[in-house]
């Protein structure tokens, strides 16, 4: 009986859902959630293939598998989703995670552009090459699903720095805004995820500090105390955009920030 219950209850079952960049940070706790609520299936997508495998193994063969794919590359995005629909039957779910942080400090007057078409082939064009094939798969399948793209709070300010990243998650927004406008005649919702900084390896990497470094430095960010950002604060509002209890809720930035930047 308790278990019926507790079946019941869970958010996603049977649900296929990708996840990018699933093999570390915030693709691998919303990875880990989306299991735990029930999906059918859960296919992380990385370029890491050997922590991508770990992180599905440890998930369990049977609700999560790997698959590598670079985002920046169309035909593997392409291939990923065709592959996907094949073996499971549907693509209810793309969770667009995949990204990069700004290598250099990039300010305006000092840009180093080939870093930033490089920064823009992953965060931008991979970004509308996940939404572009989930949405055709789901539109051909006739599946409502649910797109969730990897936003940021720097996608709606400004920043002394990192002015490529800020850009390509600006250009994030703009693609989930006019995604939703298009796929919303499907049943097809599309939303952004949109975090303030938290400790992830793409952050320690970046200001070259450990995950507990990085958590303090962070700290400070929010207005909100009492709660530290974790991936998987971020996982469970990527969780709430996906499962039915948003089921009227598509083109919005959904901010997970702690107050730092309130009605924005
Ligand atoms: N950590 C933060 O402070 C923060 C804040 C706001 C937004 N974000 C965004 O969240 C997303 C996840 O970041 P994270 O902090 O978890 O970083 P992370 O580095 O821990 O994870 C990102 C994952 O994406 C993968 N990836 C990178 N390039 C790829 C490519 N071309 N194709 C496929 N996979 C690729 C990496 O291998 C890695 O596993 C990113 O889009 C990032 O911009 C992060």
């Amino acid at each position: 009986m308790a278990e019926s219950t507790s079946i019941t209850t869970l958010r996603l079952k049977n649900k296929i859902a990708i996840v990018t960049g699933g093999a570390s940070g915030i693709g691998e706790a919303t990875a880990r959630l989306f299991a735990e609520e029930g999906a059918r299936m859960v296919v992380i997508a990385d370029v890491q293939d050997k922590l991508g495998k770990e992180v599905a193994a440890s998930i369990g063969g049977e609700r999560c598998s790997y698959f590598h794919c670079d985002v920046a590359e169309e035909d593997e995005v392409q291939s990923l989703v065709q592959s996907t629909v094949k073996a499971y039957g549907q693509l209810d779910i793309m969770f667009s995670n995949a990204g990069i942080g700004s290598l250099s400090k990039q300010r305006v007057a000092e840009l180093d552009m080939s870093q930033l078409d490089k920064l823009f082939t992953v965060n931008v064009r991979g970004m509308a090459a996940c939404v572009k094939h989930a949405a055709r798969a789901m539109v051909e399948g006739r599946v409502r699903g649910s797109i969730v793209c990897s936003g940021s709070v720097v996608g709606s300010h400004g920043s002394p720095t990192g002015s490529d990243y800020v850009m390509s998650k600006h250009a994030v927004l703009g693609l989930m805004r006019s995604a939703s406008m298009q796929l919303a005649e499907h049943g097809i919702r599309v939303n952004c995820v949109s975090p303030n900084g938290l400790a992830t390896p793409l952050t320690c990497k970046l200001i070259g500090v450990n995950e507990e470094e990085a958590r303090e430095v962070f700290r400070n960010y929010a207005r909100l105390k009492g709660v530290v950002l974790t991936p998987k604060e971020v996982a469970n509002a990527v969780l709430f955009l996906v499962s039915d209890d948003s089921a009227f809720v598509t083109g919005l930035d959904l901010v997970v920030d702690g107050g730092f930047s309130p009605g924005h």
